[in-house]
């Protein structure tokens, strides 16, 4: 099969899939989880910074689910929850009705998305009642049973944290496989936010009124997170 690519269209016009919010939360998350996997592995004093990165990624997660909701057109998650037909058809080399699929999150893209996330989030929660045994607990380890805050420690000390470093070899595997093999550039739309894309294409809110509405969301969430912080102080 050879459809012509939206992007590969004479006709074709910038346009914005990926609107600030999204990627400034993007490279925020990426520094942050290798911060939290550094630290964790320096260990001593370097957990105090372990655990304000892991407070840090639990409010850009929150912020995160709210975007899937109220975010620009490619961020929600309607955009990218697909049904598996549309994964089956993905790999067979179908981009989709009108090139649907290399808009946004593809359909294989989207389970990798939506597992990072749910890695990461069980990660941050784990995290929040774990108990190194040695001087540092997270903040609500207080509030649960010492066999539940046990069994989140393992998780969070084995599991977790190695599911969590092969899901992002794994995401950036395919980011270059992308751009080496397939000759297509995740990364740029990724950084710039947008791509060469037919006429008619809907683009993704990114106006000053869009902005404000993420600036509210991440304030909330970071408050949520500082209050979380102080609950273990
Ligand atoms: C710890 C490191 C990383 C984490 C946790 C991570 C996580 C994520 C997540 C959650 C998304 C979905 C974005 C959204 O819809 O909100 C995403 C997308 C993406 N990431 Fe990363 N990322 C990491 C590192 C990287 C790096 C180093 C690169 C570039 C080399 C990269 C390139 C991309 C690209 C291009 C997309 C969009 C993929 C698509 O078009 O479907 N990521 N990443």
């Amino acid at each position: 099969m050879d459809e012509i690519e939206p992007e590969a269209r004479p006709s074709s016009t910038q346009t914005r899939v990926w609107d600030l919010p999204t990627r400034a939360f993007h490279w925020l998350l990426a520094a942050t989880v290798i911060g939290s996997v550094v630290t964790a592995k320096i260990g001593g004093n370097a957990l105090v910074w372990h655990m304000r990165l892991g407070l840090l990624a639990l409010a850009l997660l929150l912020f995160r689910l709210v975007w899937g909701f109220v975010g620009g057109h490619w961020s929600r998650f309607a955009a990218f929850i697909y049904p598996p037909s549309n994964v089956a058809a993905y790999l067979r080399g179908d981009s989709g009705p009108g090139g649907r699929f290399d808009i946004g999150h593809s359909p294989l893209g989207a389970l990798s998305v939506f597992a990072l996330l749910l890695v990461l989030i069980v990660q941050v929660a784990t995290g929040l009642v774990a108990d190194d045994e040695i001087a540092t607990t997270g903040p609500l380890y207080r509030f649960v049973e010492s066999a539940i805050a046990t069994r989140a420690t393992t998780w969070h000390k084995a599991v977790g944290q190695y599911l969590v470093i092969t899901l992002v070899v794994l995401h950036i595997a395919a980011v270059l496989f992308y751009l080496f093999k397939k000759q297509r550039n995740l990364i740029g739309p990724m950084w710039h936010g947008d791509k060469l894309l037919a006429p008619g294409t809907p683009a993704s809110a990114d106006d000053a009124k869009q902005r404000i509405l993420a600036a509210v969301v991440i304030a909330l969430t970071l408050s949520l997170s500082w209050w979380i912080a102080r609950l273990g102080a």
